[in-house]
């Protein structure tokens, strides 16, 4: 039997990077996606690529900052998916102009924390009574490694969005472990999506983040997709309330490899 038979799985943001990525495994291993995208035309890509592969999966168009929309969505994914086994809360954003916390215009720290953290938050409010419903399950929320450590180059509405989803998810963890429920936070290093592409568009600053990973590179999506298959499926039955670093060791360092 396939690690997610018979699961319904909820994805924000599925239809480009880690969001993606972890859309086609959990399809490859058996569950129904829901490919949740304020991108129609990026989600229905996702939905085609699962669909060529053999895989089961349909589209809800919601912006994850939208308390309507995300109810509706989750909804929709209990009517037409019979449940839901596991909440991915992915979607992120990490525009320009947020810096420094004397440089973040209002506007711009106010946007990062309705998506990151407030969308989190309206995946969790809807998504837990659907996932109760259906027996319990895992739910992963995307923070960073960020959320626990600091750079002199800062993003802060984003770092502190990651902090907020970081504590969230542990308490989550704690309150619903004895229904059935577990919660984890996963917390990539630097991916090469185009969330990061963008921004490491100039190969100074490349370098300079570079400097930091011992493994000397930027992780692949498919990496953190990995982790997230294991965080979503029995194999990880006992695993909750962690702070899940995929990060290439970067944690872990003090100096790194020449
Ligand atoms: N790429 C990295 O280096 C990195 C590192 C650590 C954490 N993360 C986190 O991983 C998550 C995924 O990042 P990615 O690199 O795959 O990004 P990406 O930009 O490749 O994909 C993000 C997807 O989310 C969707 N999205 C954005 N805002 C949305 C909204 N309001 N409602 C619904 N969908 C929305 C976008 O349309 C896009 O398809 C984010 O939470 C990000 O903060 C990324």
């Amino acid at each position: 039997m396939k690690a997610l038979q018979d699961k319904t799985a909820f994805i924000t943001g599925a239809g480009s990077g880690i969001g993606r990525e972890s859309a086609l495994k959990m399809a490859a291993a058996g569950a129904q996606v829901v490919v949740c995208e304020r991108d129609e035309e990026a989600g229905r890509r996702s939905v085609e690529s699962i669909e060529e592969a053999g895989g089961s999966a349909f589209l809800v168009v919601a912006d994850v900052s939208d308390d309507a929309q995300m109810r509706e969505a989750i909804e929709t994914a209990c009517s037409r998916g019979g449940g839901i086994h596991v909440l991915f809360n992915n979607a992120g954003i990490f525009p320009d102009g947020d810096g420094s916390p004397v440089d973040t215009p209002l506007d711009i720290w106010q946007w990062v924390i309705d998506v990151n953290l407030k969308g989190v938050f309206l995946g969790c409010k809807y998504g837990i009574p659907a996932m109760l419903d259906s027996g319990g399950g895992s739910i992963i929320n995307t923070a960073s490694f960020v959320a626990v450590m600091g750079a002199a180059t800062s993003q802060i509405a984003y770092t502190a969005s990651k902090g907020g989803v970081l504590a969230m998810t542990r308490e989550i963890a704690v309150e619903y472990a004895r229904q059935g429920i577990r919660a984890n936070a996963l917390c990539p290093g630097p991916v090469r999506t185009p969330l990061l592409e963008e921004f490491l568009s100039d190969p100074d600053v490349k370098a300079r983040r570079l400097v930091h990973i011992p493994m000397g590179r930027l992780a692949e999506a498919e990496e953190i997709a990995n982790a997230v298959l294991f965080l979503a499926s029995e194999a990880s039955a006992y695993v909750t309330g962690t702070t899940f670093l995929v990060d290439g060791g970067i944690a872990a360092a003090y100096v790194t490899p020449e």
